[in-house]
């Protein structure tokens, strides 16, 4: 994993605002809550590189052996042993690998 890559899982707030409104005034009293927040696990596989300023959202599963490129921006799960590159990021070439020979570039 490259610099400054980020991953969350949530979205941090409502995209409805009437859900949002308080947000940060709570944070500040030290309170939050978290039920209208959609949030998913993020799923990284081994074999995965992740280039620099990559942005990982909730839910994705980047299977082993793909390559995310620099500052490309995650929100679909990426299947194994593929290029992914761009906002949002898209599958660009298959990659070979020694654990799937079948697959070509
Ligand atoms: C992922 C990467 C290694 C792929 O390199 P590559 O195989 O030589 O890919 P190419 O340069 O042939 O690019 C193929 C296409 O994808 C596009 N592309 C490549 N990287 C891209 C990116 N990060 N975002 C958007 N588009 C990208 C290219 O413009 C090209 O498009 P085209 O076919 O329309 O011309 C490289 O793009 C990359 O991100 N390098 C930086 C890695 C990094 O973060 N290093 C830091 C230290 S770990």
């Amino acid at each position: 994993m490259s610099w400054g890559v980020t991953i969350v899982d949530h979205d941090s707030h409502s995209i409805d605002w009437t859900r949002r409104e308080n947000d940060v005034r709570e944070w500040g009293h030290g309170r939050k809550v978290w039920d209208h927040v959609p949030h998913a696990p993020v799923t990284i596989a081994d074999k995965v590189w992740i280039g620099f300023s990559v942005s990982v959202l909730k839910g994705v599963t980047i299977e082993e052996g793909a390559v995310i490129g620099a500052c490309s921006v995650v929100t679909r799960d990426i299947p194994p042993y593929s290029l992914a590159v761009g906002n949002p990021a898209r599958v660009i070439r298959t990659l070979r690998s020694e654990a799937c020979p079948d697959l070509e570039v």
